[in-house]
């Protein structure tokens, strides 16, 4: 089996910048979020759209891997707000990089989305199928959140992406450890516009075509989920918590991050965060926060990092990985 490593990043973020301040109409504060969640503000698109975004993150991590668009075999997107139902946001990206080598495809696992799509990717080149895969993690939550609502604090729009090849190094991905738990679908959930219940005037009248979460769920389920699934990997692979030098976890909120860093005894130093800038961007916050560690040479050689992802579904899981 091939090793294989991140060779290139890149992320793109709309340029209209909310702050916390533009809550307070309905009903929300900038002590209120920046205390719980860890946000003072978030990029919302002005018209761009997710493949848009995701195409831009794209084109910078193709750049920074010295690559060309020809090179890339595979492409994989972990998008819940694809520019349209069908085809795949990863078929409209793949039109704006001209990159007609490539097969396209989406992965739907939501805030999980860009660690399963990782996940998807190494194996293809684990097995040779394939040598390099451009997994882009890009959603526009903001086309799917009631601005009339409280709950419209949490998300931000952006995209992140990087290319995986293989190394003969001893480096790159050692394991993934995923979950997934259906029985929690109720929980975050955009109930009208599929097939269940197809948009129509009531769908919209009702504003099922945006999201429900159920915040408290979300916190109990991920401060349980996370950290068991961050000792499992541990366990598999011979690895005490002490090894790991970064976390790079999922974005959710401040409050999740500290606990899950408690519950698993590493330091809250060592854990990576950018949700006071971008928010939680869903499938963009790994690759975004992977890109901003990359680009400022956080990483020597060895570094140990483990990913963390929780999201709708449910849907969790890890992975380990040497710098
Ligand atoms: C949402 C969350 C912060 C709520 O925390 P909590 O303190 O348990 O929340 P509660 O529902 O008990 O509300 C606490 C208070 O904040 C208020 N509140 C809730 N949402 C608010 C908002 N957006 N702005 C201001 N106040 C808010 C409540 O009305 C309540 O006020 P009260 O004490 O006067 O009654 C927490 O559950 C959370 O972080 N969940 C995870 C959400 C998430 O990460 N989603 C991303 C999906 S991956």
């Amino acid at each position: 089996m091939r090793n294989v490593y991140i060779k290139g990043t890149g992320s793109y973020a709309p340029a209209n910048i909310v702050k916390n301040d533009f809550f307070e109409k309905v009903g929300s504060s900038d002590e209120w979020i920046f205390e719980r969640l860890g946000i003072r503000e978030r990029r919302i698109s002005t018209g761009e759209t997710t493949s848009d975004l995701g195409y831009k993150a794209g084109l910078l991590a193709i750049e920074n891997a010295g690559l060309t668009v020809n090179d890339i075999d595979l492409l994989i997107v972990a998008t819940a707000t694809p520019d349209r139902q069908a085809p795949s946001c990863a078929c409209f990206i793949q039109e704006k990089l001209e990159a007609f080598n490539t097969v396209a495809f989406d992965v739907a696992a939501v805030c999980s989305g860009a660690l399963f799509t990782i996940s998807v990717g190494v194996q293809y080149i684990k097995s040779g199928m394939y040598n390099n895969v451009l997994v882009i993690g890009a959603d526009t939550f903001s086309n799917i959140t009631d601005w009339s609502r409280r709950d419209s604090v949490f998300f931000g729009d952006g995209a992140g992406a990087m290319v995986l090849s293989h190394t003969e190094e001893d480096k790159g991905f050692l394991d993934f450890v995923l979950h997934s738990d259906g029985r929690g679908k109720e929980h975050f959930t955009i109930p009208g516009g599929g097939s269940e219940n197809p948009a129509n005037q009531e769908t919209i009248d009702k504003r099922q075509h945006y999201f429900q979460m159920n915040g408290q769920e979300v916190f109990n389920t991920a401060i349980d989920v996370v950290p068991k699934s961050i000792n499992e990997i541990l366990a598999k692979n011979n690895f005490s918590i002490d090894q790991i030098d970064y976390m790079l976890p999922h974005q959710p909120s401040i409050k999740i991050l500290q606990e899950i860093a408690r519950r698993v005894n590493m330091p809250f130093e060592k854990v990576k965060t950018n949700m006071d800038r971008y928010a939680n961007t869903s499938g963009g916050t790994i690759p975004i926060l992977l890109d901003e560690l990359h680009r400022s040479d956080t990483f020597k050689p060895n570094d140990m990092l483990l990913f963390a992802a929780v999201g709708a579904g449910w849907t969790w899981g890890t992975a380990l990985y040497r710098w």
